[in-house]
């Protein structure tokens, strides 16, 4: 197999695609015979790839290097040096695939990992067919890996997904949501589904409401130029967070069969109450970060960032309540969060169950019990724990919450695979479950859109503001306050 990395000198491929394949080829996972081609604009020798790459491991493989596994991974990496745009197109890169394929006796099998801006996505696609690198279909079938985000809206979106189908049959295009590939988010159907405790409860006649967070403590960085064009509800909410929506609410599937697993999911998504005009200002608030403290330290405001417009209002902080109308959860609740520069590093989902009836130990009004609650931590610290009631012990009748916990790292070890490590061993083998089906994105797309057509009309309306350092604006409180609830403390 050839792994042909569109952008192989760039941050992602140096920070989690090659540390992830020299992961899988320590644990003996890649293909006994395998060709990991960088593809880039400017010219590199391979052993200044292998350079690269041996930096990017060294800093962000989860493993340390173990030099005798590190020279047998070294001699796979090339580097070819190519322009999307120029006239000769991708034809030299096909001649020295050649070679390298011819060299290291492979069959031509190949995946194409675009880890590019989605500008280049079409371009570079169009470029795949012209170069004939392609052959649709069963067999030998090349497959295509694309990043999110899938466009900037839906018609943007589309018009990658057209593109790409113009070339790859939809069984051959892999689109990575990375929270997908997240040992904890995959085991969000492990606990509802290999349990029998917890599914019999997952509906609205026992859930009061459910809560997703997902806490960053980093600004934006240096990666304004990206985020002043996406912010929080086009980078995060539109794709993790309902992705995690749809493994929290989705109906059990009738086999772990891709599809199957991918139809339930959209369901979810199909669901979804729109948000609409005048719903929009009720349900969603956006904010930005203001200069403040955070981790101990003086941090900027978002607007003086390197690379932001001064006036930008893009938002760096989403909060909002969405409905999911189907049977199982009709009227709960679901509160979503995320934002920059936020006080930790934190995702969670939580799902908050109702009180009991006020008759026997919840009697007394003004000492009501904790409802239970599941929170499962996608991460740091992974694992869950289900928060009940218990008496402490003692002559009288008093009542305390306590914990059952699991911590993945005292029951499983240390270190768990990354995402990128399931997600690329995945194309390899060809399981598609863990990826974003067009129907998903499109979806996901059509619920975000009028949200971001409200935004866009409200030009002069002050853009709400929170100091780095706190939990979101006032307003993101108010929002779950005024319904007599309350943002779970991390
Ligand atoms: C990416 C977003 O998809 O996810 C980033 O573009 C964000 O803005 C990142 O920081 C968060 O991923 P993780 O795995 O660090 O939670």
């Amino acid at each position: 197999m050839t792994i042909v990395i569109f952008g192989g000198g760039g941050d992602l491929t140096h920070r989690k695609l090659l540390p992830a394949l020299y992961n899988l080829h320590v644990d003996g996972l890649l293909p006994p015979r395998i060709a990991i081609v960088g593809v880039g604009r400017k010219e590199m020798s391979d052993d200044a790839y292998r350079e690269l790459a041996k930096d990017g491991v060294t800093q962000f493989s989860r493993r340390p290097i173990d030099e005798a596994a590190w020279q047998t991974f070294a001699a796979a990496l090339f580097f070819v040096a190519a322009e999307i745009d120029s006239e000769k197109g991708l034809a030299p890169l096909g001649a020295r695939l050649d070679i390298i394929e011819h060299e290291r006796s492979l069959t031509g099998e190949r995946i194409y990992y675009l880890a590019l801006p989605p500008s280049l996505f079409v371009p570079t696609v169009q470029q795949l067919a012209k170069a004939r690198f392609v052959n649709r279909g069963s067999g030998q079938a090349a497959r295509i890996i694309v990043e999110k985000p899938i466009g900037h809206d839906l018609d943007s979106a589309r018009a990658i997904d057209d593109a790409i189908a113009d070339v790859f049959d939809e069984s051959q295009i892999y689109r990575i949501d990375h929270y997908l590939g997240k040992e904890t988010v995959q085991n969000i159907l492990v606990m509802r589904f290999a349990n029998s405790i917890f599914e019999p409860l997952f509906n609205q006649k026992y859930v009061d409401h459910v809560q997703i967070t997902v806490a960053e403590e980093e600004g934006v960085g240096t990666r304004a130029g990206y985020y002043e064009q996406a912010g929080a509800l086009r980078d995060m909410v539109q794709n993790h967070m309902l992705q995690l929506t749809s493994l929290v609410a989705m109906e059990p599937p009738h086999s772990l069969n891709a599809d199957v697993i991918r139809d339930e999911k959209l369901e979810v998504l199909q669901s979804l109450r729109p948000l609409e005009g005048p719903e929009v200002d009720a349900n969603v608030i956006r904010a930005e970060y203001a200069a403040g403290f955070n981790l101990g330290r003086a941090v900027p405001g978002y607007l003086q960032e390197p690379g932001v417009d001064p006036h930008s209002r893009t938002e760096t902080f989403v909060a909002l309540r969405l409905f999911i109308d189907n049977w199982r959860w009709a009227g709960v609740p679901f509160f979503l969060r995320t934002g920059k520069q936020l006080p930790k590093h934190a995702s969670e989902i939580s799902v908050h169950m109702k009180e009991v009836p006020p008759i026997l130990f919840n009697a007394d009004k003004a000492a009501r019990l904790d409802p239970n609650v599941l929170s499962v931590r996608i991460q740091p610290d992974e694992g869950f724990s289900l928060g009940v009631s218990s008496k402490v012990p003692g002559p009288q009748v008093k009542i305390f919450p306590v914990k059952m916990d699991f911590h993945y790292s005292s029951t499983f070890g240390a270190s768990s695979p990354e995402a990128y490590e399931h997600l690329l061993l995945d194309v390899i083998a060809g399981d598609p479950t863990l990826f974003m089906r067009r129907d998903a994105v499109e979806t996901a797309w059509r619920f975000v859109m009028p949200i971001l057509q409200r935004w866009a009309e409200q030009t002069d309306a002050p853009m709400p503001v929170y100091p780095a350092g706190e939990w979101g604006p006032p307003e993101a409180n108010r929002l779950i306050e005024s319904t007599g609830r309350r943002w779970r403390a991390l």
